[in-house]
């Protein structure tokens, strides 16, 4: 018998950030404290390796990679990992996960992650939850994940350059029991602002922060231009698919197989065909779908969103056939958000518009926060949330709250988009309970980040069981940068 603490020390596992795809699931059965064994898919409820920990260090740095093809050199990414996208955290649910950050960049940064319920302390949030990380520096972040899902993460500061040079993450903690499946892909869409070198352009412009945004010119998946993916021949094949692009709106469709989606932002819903369902940046979709029965046989991902579809990745199915029968896609075990009380909710309106002139804050309404200590304020404000804008360049000198809410009570946000453009709407540390639209039919689901469509009035709704101050802004990252940011306060 292993001494509770050192067992708990041997299940520990450390991970340097430094591959495509570690597997950060490290524990084993814990009855022995031995040699950690890779811990198996969709542990059973009241799994010893519950509340085990897995620990990650994320040096946050430039490295080349090349994107484009030669005679292009490598591009100067800045990443967590030796490569984009990178690294991909991969974790149980109960699992606690403790993850530093190492900053090696010349600015000062954070780590925001996205989508999960966690403690206020640990968002990530340079001014408003932490200090910012200056450069030199470490930071520890610690949590257990409540929710099962695809999430992700990304800094919260210059996040149009710093996520424009591929500083972004995925963290997957998969859910206990549920169907099996043949493979487990994470594919990350992205697109990338690069000259025919291989240097990076400008990440934003004026025309592009007060329109839909600045777009790169080279698709990728995984940081590679429309690679060929190996699938198990007739697997059921889970594609994690996220949008971390900063500006362009995705609608994926995968031709040649019957692809469905079964959870949204990481969040399950009855299973449905995927056709129809456009992403706008940060946001995710699990899909599965059927791979071809022969080995060789290839079927394409494209982004159907514009008139002209455009082809971002192949499956070709690999190995042996697998002798899966008809093909019928299992609901995932559903999630557990705390669920809002829709009869006493109070509505609250969340107007998002363009401003007509750069919206400078009345000095008067500033608190500047004991954790100030530079100076970037943008003076570029396109974009408001309920009249009043906060560009993300000027973190530091704190806006009161968009609203107050009551700690334990519901609240149905009614979303409404004055403007002719899409807006994915993320809010930090909860997920909607989306509930209906003015404009079209709404397939109730969760989602920490939803797409409003011009001129639309979306209605979601949470419980406000999480105190802190939460970020609620735009995820084209140059309307976030110009303005269409706040934070609600629950107390
Ligand atoms: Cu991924 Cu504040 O966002
Ligand atoms: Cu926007």
């Amino acid at each position: 018998m292993t001494h509770p603490f050192e067992s708990r020390l041997s299940r520990r596992a450390l991970l340097r950030a430094g591959g495509v795809a570690l597997a950060a699931s490290a524990v084993g059965g814990g009855s022995t404290g031995a040699a950690p064994l890779p811990a198996p898919r969709g542990a059973a409820p009241g799994d010893p390796a519950a509340g085990s920990l897995v620990e990650v260090e994320l040096v946050a740095k430039q490295r080349f990679q090349r994107i484009l093809a030669e005679p292009a050199g490598p591009s100067p990414l800045i990443t967590y990992a030796e490569r984009f996208p990178g690294p991909v955290i991969r974790m149980r649910k109960g699992q606690r996960l403790r993850a530093t950050l190492v900053n090696e960049l010349e600015e000062h940064t954070s780590i925001h992650w996205h989508g999960i319920r966690l403690p206020n302390a640990e968002d990530g949030v340079p001014f408003l939850t932490q200090p910012a990380t200056k450069p030199g520096e470490r930071h520890v972040y610690e949590f257990t994940p409540p929710d099962s899902g695809s999430f992700f993460f990304h800094p919260h500061c210059n996040t149009v350059e710093l996520l424009g040079r591929g500083l972004a993450g995925a963290l997957i903690v998969e859910e206990e029991g549920g169907p099996k499946f043949d493979a487990d892909l994470v594919c990350m869409i992205k697109d990338w602002i690069l000259d025919k070198t291989g240097a990076f352009g400008a990440f934003t412009s004026d025309r592009g922060a007060s329109r839909a945004g600045t777009f790169g010119g080279v698709s990728t998946v995984n940081g590679l231009i429309e690679p060929v993916i190996d699938v198990p021949a007739n697997g059921d094949v889970r594609a994690r698919f996220y949008n971390v692009d900063s500006s362009r709106v995705i609608d994926l469709k995968v031709e040649g197989a019957d692809a469905w989606i079964i959870a949204v932002d990481g969040n399950p819903l009855p299973p449905r065909p995927l056709d129809g369902w456009p992403m706008g940046p940060a946001m995710r979709v699990d899909v599965v779908f059927r791979a071809p029965r022969e080995a060789g046989r290839t079927i394409r991902l494209l982004n159907v969103y514009s008139a002209e579809p455009k082809p971002l990745a192949v499956f070709r199915a690999a190995g042996p056939t697998l002798p899966n029968k008809r093909f019928a896609p299992r609901a995932l075990p559903a999630a557990d958000i705390p669920k809002p009380d829709l009869r006493n909710a109070q509505v609250i309106p969340m107007a998002f518009s363009a401003t007509a002139v750069a919206q400078v804050f009345d000095e008067a309404l500033l608190t500047t926060l004991p954790y100030a200590d530079s100076l970037c304020l943008s003076q570029k404000t396109f974009w408001a949330i309920n009249q009043q804008s906060w560009p993300e360049g000027g973190h530091e000198r704190l806006p009161p709250p968009i609203t107050t809410l009551e700690l334990g009570r519901s609240y149905v946000f009614e979303l409404a988009n004055l403007t002719p453009h899409l807006h994915p709407i993320h809010i930090h540390g909860y997920t909607f309970s989306v509930l209906s639209s003015d404009q079209r039919k709404v397939v109730p689901h969760h989602a920490d980040t939803v797409l409003l469509e011009p001129k639309e009035r979306l209605r979601v709704a949470i419980k406000a069981d999480n105190p802190g101050d939460w970020m609620f802004h735009c995820h084209i990252i140059e309307h976030q940068d110009t303005g269409m940011m706040g934070y609600i306060r629950v107390a």
